[in-house]
């Protein structure tokens, strides 16, 4: 399939090492084209998330632009995942360090410039906290009819993981989820009580391992890292791979299924902070075919180098 003929989708992250799966599926993929990358504070500073970008890029053969955003939330204290992540926020020693810079520090203005450029309507993916996005809707509500979808990671319909009610990304902004869900674009969630259901489980990975190419036992290394924190945290089998179930949605939406609920986040400095708390305004994932989900990553990644 021609690139032309492929979906322009632009990329909100925080490497992190499931956006760095997030991003490899979308290029490995023949429906999506990566068209530029926005980075934001998250799983690490905005440095490291940054730079994290450029070199999973770089590693992938994607050309995609890297945009730099902002490096705090709205109102909120600073957070990070390094306990997760590592220091660097990928600790991938297969994954050199980058060939080249940002096109920009200045993501936000990036996005509302390019959105009033394109002619169609974008995909958005996001999975970080929300903050780059919010800002480009409050600068400029006009580009909203220009956002086709918001596909995020986030939130959860049951419990949280940064805390008990609240999930990472919404934990990290809640005022900026609350901007984008509010904002009338279409959004499709992908919060804990989905990605929980995709455990990267020692015979998942091993699959990785095993493949021919270069890509395979890189990220096969990089879930080990993963792993042991999954098991000692939540007792779980393998890690969940929370980012690239938004790709997988693009790519394959009869893997999941969803329904239309309407989502508010608790921005109040109650027990439930950051909590997703529902009534019907978003089409939240509620469940997926974690074998699918898992045969359609292993051969995504068999088509990387
Ligand atoms: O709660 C999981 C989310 O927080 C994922 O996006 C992970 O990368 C971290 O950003
Ligand atoms: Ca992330």
């Amino acid at each position: 399939m021609s690139r032309s003929s492929t979906a322009p989708v632009l990329f909100d992250c925080d490497p992190g090492i499931d956006d760095a799966f997030a991003l490899a599926i979308a290029h490995a993929s023949a429906k999506l084209h990566i068209e530029a990358v926005t980075t934001t504070y998250g799983n690490v500073g905005l440095d490291n998330t940054t730079n994290n970008a450029l070199r999973v890029l770089d590693w992938i053969g994607s050309d995609a632009p890297v945009h730099a955003g902002v490096q705090r939330s709205l109102l909120t204290k600073k957070v990070d995942a390094a306990g997760y992540h590592g220091a660097t926020g990928l600790e991938a020693p297969g994954i050199p360090q980058p060939s080249h810079k940002p096109t920009s520090g200045d993501a936000v203005n990036f996005l509302i410039d390019h959105l009033r450029t394109v002619s169609e309507p974008r995909t958005i993916v996001a999975t970080g906290p929300l903050t780059n996005l919010a800002m480009v809707l409050r600068l400029a509500p006009d580009v909203a009819d220009k956002i086709d979808q918001i596909v995020f990671m986030g939130g959860s319909t049951d419990y949280g993981n940064d805390s008990p009610a609240a999930e990472f990304n919404m934990m990290s902004d809640p005022h900026a989820a609350q901007i984008v869900l509010e904002s009338g674009v279409r959004t499709v969630m992908f919060g804990l009580n989905v990605t929980h259901q995709v455990l990267a489980t020692p015979p998942r990975i091993a699959a990785l391992n095993d493949l021919a190419n270069n890509a395979g036992p890189v990220f096969a290394q990089m879930l080990g890292f993963f792993a042991d924190i999954y098991r000692d945290q939540y007792g779980f089998d393998g890690p969940a791979l929370h980012d690239p179930c938004t790709v997988a949605w693009l790519i394959q939406p009869e893997l999941f299924e969803t329904e239309l609920m309407r989502v508010d986040v608790d921005t109040a400095n109650g027990l439930s902070y950051g909590r997703s708390v529902q009534s019907p305004n978003c089409a939240v994932a509620l469940e997926v075919d974690a074998d699918g989900f898992f045969a359609l990553l292993t051969r995504l990644v068999s088509q990387l180098n």
